[in-house]
């Protein structure tokens, strides 16, 4: 039996923002999120969320992730052992395991949280999460003795010689159902923040002749999230990770720290990608697909050997096809764009399809939106739209059709004809001559 416990109570004040910390993102994901990823996949028979009153976006967003999911409100933020204690009477006693993560560390690893959650099914009773911390201020430290931690001390309580320990704990806790609230039942607020620390449960453990020990993993999978700098800190550790994995599976970058990633970006082998170019959420790559330079990409399916940018925005709603071409400065939203086509330069596609083999000249738009509704534009195969023309939707250009320079087409045009709608050119011979001389010869006379 193994409950899980998430705190994301805390008022996250050092953050400085209206938004609960929880729900602050890291690769197009929220923390929390994260962190009901990483716990998702320990096979938990119950997972509780502990959030403070009028919380509700937070429980919202975590049902929307996990509707199996049990909210426990914990009325006041008087700490991470109280906010336990706020969930303890929906955690089944027994012969169990609770494991407790904090909502603000968005880089644990499940590997690590099942290695955890193992140990103290099988040595300790009690186990907890340590890093060798860099800078270990704000962090609780460790106490051993061997290989057995004795206690943790917060960093405000903690003496001179405490805080030269670099051996932090993480946030994570494997306790044995059976000691819970008796553990629980022990905590004080007699400390500098006047808080009930869910830390001081080791001593209390160690008192009474419970084991404790410690799963150890690096700063980077385990850092928390405090401030804006932190959230920076552990974006960019995201990154590092998202990058790695995506090269290990057949992508090359051509510089891997101008190249932001989404936590769902899915890349098909022999993918190409250019320098500085965004996956923000929600993009499938296919296999051979080439993305150029400063291209920003969202909720987009690229087919296979399809090439993409420089300078595109490639946004929510596109799919495009194999081989397909999308070039410099052209936007396209809700556009399905098949195999082939190519819209080269300089346009807006949006509630749209570009049919097979297609070719959207420079500066082509479609008119998609009147103010109120938005309206569908479908270019048949092998079209031929001429540059700078103007699609007004809702409007259909048949199979083969081509479209003159500059028109604005407001009405279907019949597959294989050709549509010109625009002024008729017309030319005077001499006309700019002799405008030139009469202007000059008044300019003359009047002196000026
Ligand atoms: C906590 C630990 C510290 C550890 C660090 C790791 C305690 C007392 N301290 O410190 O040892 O090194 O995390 O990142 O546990 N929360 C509630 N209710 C509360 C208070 C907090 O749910 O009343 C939640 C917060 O939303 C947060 C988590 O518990 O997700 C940790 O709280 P926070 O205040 O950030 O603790 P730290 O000071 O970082
Ligand atoms: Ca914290």
């Amino acid at each position: 039996m193994l409950t899980t416990v998430i705190l994301a109570a805390g008022k996250g004040t050092r953050m400085k923002s209206r938004l609960p910390k929880v729900l602050h993102q890291i690769a197009g994901r929220s923390m929390l999120g994260h962190v009901l990823a990483a716990t998702g996949d320990l096979g938990s028979d119950a997972s509780l969320l502990v959030v403070g009153p009028g919380m509700d976006e937070v429980s919202a967003h975590a049902k929307g992730v996990r509707p199996d999911l049990v909210t426990v409100i914990q009325e006041n933020q008087l700490g991470t052992g109280d906010a336990v204690r706020a969930a303890a009477a929906q955690i089944p006693s027994g012969d169990g395991v609770v494991l407790v993560v904090f909502g603000d560390t968005p880089l644990v690893r499940t590997e690590t949280l099942a290695d955890m959650v193992a140990r103290c099914r099988d040595e300790s009773d009690i186990v907890i999460l340590g890093f060798e911390a860099a800078d270990p201020t704000g962090y609780g430290r460790i106490v051993t003795a061997g290989a057995n931690v004795l206690r943790i001390v917060e960093h405000k309580d903690a003496s001179e010689e405490e805080r030269a320990i670099r051996l932090c704990f993480g946030g994570p806790m494997a306790i044995r159902a059976a000691h819970l609230a008796s553990l629980l039942a022990k905590l004080r607020n007699d400390n500098a923040q006047g808080e009930f620390y869910l830390t001081d449960v080791v001593a209390h453990g160690r008192a009474v002749g419970l084991s404790c020990s410690a799963v150890l993993c690096p700063e980077s999978d385990i850092q928390g999230v405090n401030s804006r700098a932190d959230l920076a800190s552990a974006e960019a550790v995201m990154q590092k990770r998202l990058r790695a994995a995506a090269m290990a599976g057949g992508v090359t970058f051509l510089d891997p720290d101008t190249v932001y990633l989404s936590h769902d970006t899915v890349f098909g082998e022999d993918v190409t990608v250019g320098q500085n170019v965004v996956f923000a959420p929600g993009c499938r790559i296919a296999r051979g697909a080439t993305i150029k330079a400063f291209s920003h990409l969202e909720g987009a399916e690229i087919g296979e050997g399809a090439e993409i940018g420089p300078f595109a925005r490639i946004r929510p709603g596109s799919s495009i096809g194999r081989k397909a071409r999308i070039g410099n400065f052209v936007e396209t939203k809700k556009a399905k764009i098949e195999d082939g086509a190519k819209v080269n330069h300089l346009s807006y596609i949006g509630d749209a399809r570009v049919g097979e083999g297609a070719n959207v000249g420079a500066g082509t738009i479609t008119c998609n939106y009147d103010g109120f509704n938005k309206f569908f534009t479908d270019i048949g195969a092998g079209a031929f739209i001429g540059s700078n023309s103007s699609l007004v939707a809702p409007v259909t250009i048949g199979d083969g059709a081509y479209i003159g320079s500059g028109s604005v087409v407001t009405r279907n045009v019949s597959p294989d004809a050709l549509a010109v709608a625009r002024g008729k050119q017309f030319e005077k011979p001499g006309w700019a001559s002799s405008f030139r001389s009469k202007n000059a010869a008044a300019k003359k006379s009047s002196g000026d």
